[in-house]
C-alpha cells in the first residue's frame, strides 16, 4: 500500500509520527534516515517526512539522508532537525539558537500554507530544539514564527517541500494530527485508508503467500502477542498451525488455564501443553544468580519446545509476535539498544531448527496488536493481561528458587492482583506483581515470635516499559492486599511496597 515514509534521524519522537499518521488511517512505515533512495522507493511513498534527531545538521558525520530522494520529486515535510537540513540543503543557514526554546510555544502563522489549512492563525507547540533555521534561499520561505524563533515553519511550494520547527507529532501540541493530516491527505494527495480490517486482510494473504502448502509452529506464552500471531495465522492457514503451550512450572496463577480455554477452547487454536515444571526447578536449584537463571531457562524451554515442534513432520515455518518496535529498533540511526538483561524468547529458535520465520505483526505497535486482537475476537483476559516476563515467576523469586518459594511468590501475586482487580486499580496501572525477597525478619502474630518471609509488592505506570513511575495506589489497596497475603500465605509476615522508578530501578526485581 502506497504510504508516507519516515525517515528517522533519531528523535525520540519518531514512533509517535506514525502512530498520529496511522491514527489517522494513513498508512506510515518508519526507515533508518541513511537508507539508500531505491530501498525507500521500492515502498512506494507518496511523500517523505524527515524527523528530528540529535545531532547538528553542520556537524560532520551528522546523519543525512541519500540526495537522490531530494530529485525524487515528493513532497517533503522536515520536523525539527528535518527542517534544518531541508534548509541547509537549499543553501540556508542553520545556526545555535540564541534564545533554545524547550516545551510550550505558540506559534504564529504569518503566511497562509497547505500544512496549516484550517488552523487558527496562532497555536500551541511544542518546541524541543539547539539549532534553529537562521536564513532561508531563495526557494523557501518563512511562514510562521514564534516570540523566540523567527522561522518557526517554512515552506517551498512549488517543490511541495515544508518544514517546521515544532513537532506536530508531539499531543502537546495544538492541531499536531491536522498538520500531520494536511501534508499526507492535502499536499501528498494519499487517499488509501490503514484500517486494522484492512492490516489484518493484507496479513492473512501474506501469511497464505509466504506458507503457501506448509505448515507452521507457534510457541504460545499466554501473552498478548504470540496469541495475536497464532489467531492470525489460522486465519490463514488454519488445520496447519500447531501451538505449543510449556508449563515450565514458573506461571502465574490461572496462566495455564487461561491458555488452555480462552485461547484452545473458545478460540479453537491446536495447542499441545508440555509439563515441564519438575526439570525447570531441577536445573535452577541452588542457582541465585538472575543472569544465569535466565539463560538456564532460555535454553530449557529450547529444548522442550525444539523435541516437540519435531514430533511436528513437515513443519517448515516458525510463528513469532515480533513488533515493529522491535524491528526499527534494530535498524535505527541508534544501533540497537544496550543489552541490560537477556531478554528470554524463541529467538535462538529459527537457526538450530532451521525454521523459516513468520512474523504477521512485524508492522505493528503493541497497542494496535491489541487491537487487531479485538477484531479477532480474542477476550480481554488474554489481551489486556499485564505484561509477564518469559522466565516467570523464578525471577521473581530473589535468590535460590524452591517450590515452596515458587508457591508463596504465586499466591501472593495472585491475591495483590485479584484485589487490584476488584478494586478497579488493574486496568489503571501498568502493571503489578509481587516478588519474595531473601530476607527474612522478625514479627509478631497471635502471642507468638515469627520469623519468616517477606514479600515486596510493584505497580507501575509506564507507556511501553522503558520508564516507568510506581503507582499511587490508594492505602487501603495496599492495606487490603498486604492484610490477606499476610493471613492467607503461609511462611510471609511482612509486605513492602516498592516506590522506585525506572530508571534508577528496573520494572522487575530480580
Ligand atoms: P524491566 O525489569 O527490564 O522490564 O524494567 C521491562 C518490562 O519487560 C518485562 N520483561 C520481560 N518480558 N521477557 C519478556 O517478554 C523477558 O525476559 C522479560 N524480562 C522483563 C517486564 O515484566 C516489564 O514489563
Amino acid at each position: 500500500m502506497p504510504s508516507i515514509v519516515i525517515l528517522d534521524f533519531g528523535s525520540q519522537y519518531t514512533f509517535l509520527i506514525a502512530r498520529a499518521l496511522r491514527e489517522l488511517q494513513i498508512p506510515a512505515d518508519i526507515v533508518p534516515a541513511t537508507a539508500p533512495s531505491e530501498k525507500i522507493l521500492a515502498l512506494a511513498p507518496r511523500g517523505l517526512v524527515f524527523s528530528g534527531g540529535p545531532d547538528s545538521v553542520g556537524r560532520r558525520g551528522a546523519p543525512k539522508p541519500d540526495p537522490a530522494l531530494f530529485q525524487s520529486g515528493l513532497p517533503i515535510l522536515g520536523i525539527c532537525y528535518g527542517m534544518q537540513l531541508l534548509a541547509s540543503h537549499t543553501g540556508g543557514k542553520v545556526a545555535p539558537a540564541p534564545r533554545r526554546e524547550y516545551g510550550s510555544a505558540e506559534v504564529e502563522i504569518s503566511t497562509p500554507c497547505p500544512i496549516f489549512k484550517g488552523l487558527p492563525s496562532r497555536f500551541k507547540a511544542w518546541m524541543s530544539h539547539g539549532d534553529e533555521v537562521a536564513g532561508l534561499s531563495n526557494g523557501f520561505k518563512a511562514v510562521a514564527k514564534t516570540a523566540a524563533v523567527p522561522l518557526a515553519a517554512m515552506s517551498d511550494q512549488t517543490k511541495s517541500w515544508y518544514g517546521v520547527q515544532f513537532h506536530p507529532e508531539v499531543a502537546h501540541t495544538e492541531f499536531g494530527s491536522k498538520i500531520l493530516e494536511n501534508f499526507a491527505r492535502g499536499v501528498c494527495k494519499i487517499s488509501e485508508r490503514w484500517t486494522m480490517a484492512s492490516v489484518m486482510e493484507s496479513q492473512i494473504a501474506a501469511v497464505r503467500a509466504r506458507v503457501g502448502r506448509g505448515s507452521v509452529v507457534c510457541a504460545l506464552s499466554g501473552g498478548v502477542d504470540s496469541a495475536v500471531a497464532a489467531a492470525l495465522i489460522q486465519r490463514a492457514i488454519g488445520e496447519r498451525l500447531f501451538c505449543i503451550f510449556v508449563d515450565t512450572g514458573l506461571l502465574r496463577e490461572g496462566d495455564r488455564d487461561r491458555v488452555e480455554t480462552l485461547l484452545g477452547r473458545s478460540l479453537g487454536l491446536k495447542i499441545k501443553t508440555v509439563e515441564a515444571g519438575a526439570l525447570f526447578l531441577r536445573r535452577l536449584r541452588g542457582v541465585a544468580d538472575p543472569e544465569r537463571k535466565r539463560k538456564i531457562i532460555g535454553k530449557t524451554f529450547i529444548e522442550f519446545f525444539e523435541k516437540e515442534a519435531k514430533r511436528l513432520r513437515g513443519v517448515a515455518f516458525l510463528a513469532q509476535g515480533t513488533l515493529y518496535p522491535d524491528v526499527i529498533e534494530s535498524v535505527s540511526v541508534h544501533g540497537p539498544s544496550a543489552s541490560i538483561k537477556s531478554h528470554h524468547n524463541v529467538g535462538g529458535l529459527p537457526k538450530a531448527m532451521k525454521l523459516k520465520l513468520v512474523e504477521p505483526l512485524r508492522a505493528l505497535f503493541k497497542d494496535e496488536v491489541r487491537t487487531l486482537g479485538r477484531e479477532m475476537g480474542i477476550p480481554s483476559e488474554i489481551l489486556d493481561a499485564h505484561p509477564f516476563p518469559g522466565p516467570g515467576l523464578a525471577i521473581r523469586v530473589l535468590g535460590p528458587v524452591t517450590p515452596e518459594k515458587i508457591a508463596i511468590v504465586r499466591r501472593a501475586d495472585a491475591i495483590f492482583r485479584e484485589v487490584l482487580e476488584s478494586s478497579g486499580w488493574s486496568k489503571k496501572v501498568w502493571q503489578a506483581f509481587a516478588a519474595l525477597l531473601p530476607v527474612r525478619s522478625v514479627g509478631v502474630m497471635g502471642d507468638g515470635r515469627t520469623y519468616e518471609n517477606a514479600v515486596v509488592l510493584r505497580a507501575v505506570d509506564a507507556r511501553d516499559g522503558m520508564t516507568a513511575d510506581w503507582s499511587r495506589l490508594p492505602h487501603e489497596v495496599l492495606q487490603a492486599a498486604a492484610a490477606r497475603i499476610i493471613s492467607e500465605v503461609r511462611g510471609v509476615n511482612r509486605v513492602a511496597y516498592d516506590v522506585t522508578s525506572k530508571p534508577p530501578a528496573t520494572i522487575e526485581w530480580e
